[in-house]
């Protein structure tokens, strides 16, 4: 952190669903985390919903009710904070469960979709919000067309949304400093964001209680959970970086175009 000139840093965030771990809101592959109790080929796959999409939305409707009582942690609130503190931050999630956004962060990629949102199966109209616990039907249907509903989330074999992918990939190439934040970093693409960072320079810190297969490649380990780490990392990044905090456009790398 000391050898980076402070004025044209910009930072990337990655998070994954142990961001949220102290929220409530189970993990994935953690010791109660979903796939441990759920069976992602029936809940979380195209084939189960056209399959069974009853089956699909009770589970969606069961999640949504548990997310719905969690609330953001320290954690959270410390990126909105970085997010109003920096001109170059992009928040970068894998968590569907809308915690970033209830925090106040607004410059965020989300590239698994979102649990409160629903899109029609025939995509005759863009993606609405329903915050509805529990849904007042399953399955429910779009208002437009009346076709069945799907949640507006990636599933296990589908493509990520474009647009956040290439926000993603060249907020990873931008960046200065990147924070790998509770995540397994076991799915990909995601998982290949820190690596392109590091191939282009950037200082790359994990923070996870547990060691993932990144731990060993990248520069700085943080083995507590984010609530107590986040905080504390960003006042020391704070202290050590810029009093005035106010971070102009990153610096323009000589491979790259101005
Ligand atoms: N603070 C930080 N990290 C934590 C905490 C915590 N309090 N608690 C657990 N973790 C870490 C775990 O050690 C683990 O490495 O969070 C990680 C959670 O990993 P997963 O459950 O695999 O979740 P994630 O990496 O987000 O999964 C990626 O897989 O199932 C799909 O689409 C789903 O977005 C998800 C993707």
């Amino acid at each position: 952190m000391q050898s980076l000139p402070h004025h044209n840093r910009s930072l990337a965030v990655l998070t994954g669903a142990g961001i949220s771990a102290e929220s409530g809101v189970p993990t994935f592959r953690g010791p109660t985390g979903l796939w441990r109790n759920y069976h992602p080929e029936e809940l979380a796959t195209p084939h189960a919903f056209r399959r069974d999409p009853e089956l699909v939305w009770a589970w969606y409707d069961w999640r949504r009710g548990l997310v719905g009582a969690c609330r953001p942690n320290a954690a959270h609130h410390t990126l909105a904070d970085m997010e109003q503190h920096s001109a170059c931050l992009t928040l970068i999630t894998q968590n569907v469960d809308g915690l970033h956004q209830l925090a106040g962060s607004s410059q965020l990629v989300e590239l698994h979709g979102n649990l409160w949102r629903l899109r029609c199966t025939r995509g005759c109209r863009p993606p609405w919000e329903d915050r509805a616990v529990p849904l007042p039907a399953i399955p429910p249907r779009c208002p437009g067309c009346g076709a069945l509903a799907r949640p507006d989330v990636v599933w296990f074999g589908e493509p990520l949304p474009a647009a956040a992918l290439e926000a993603a990939w060249s907020a990873a190439r931008r960046c200065q400093v990147m924070l790998v934040i509770g995540t397994s970093a076991l799915v990909q693409p995601p998982a290949s964001l820190p690596l392109l960072a590091m191939e282009h320079g950037a200082r790359v810190v994990e923070i996870n209680p547990d060691p993932t297969p990144l731990s060993e490649r990248v520069d700085e380990v943080i083995r507590q959970p984010a609530a107590a780490a986040l905080p504390a990392w960003w006042r020391k990044y704070r202290r050590t970086t810029d009093p005035g905090l106010s971070w102009a456009k990153p610096a323009v790398r000589p491979e790259e175009p101005a």
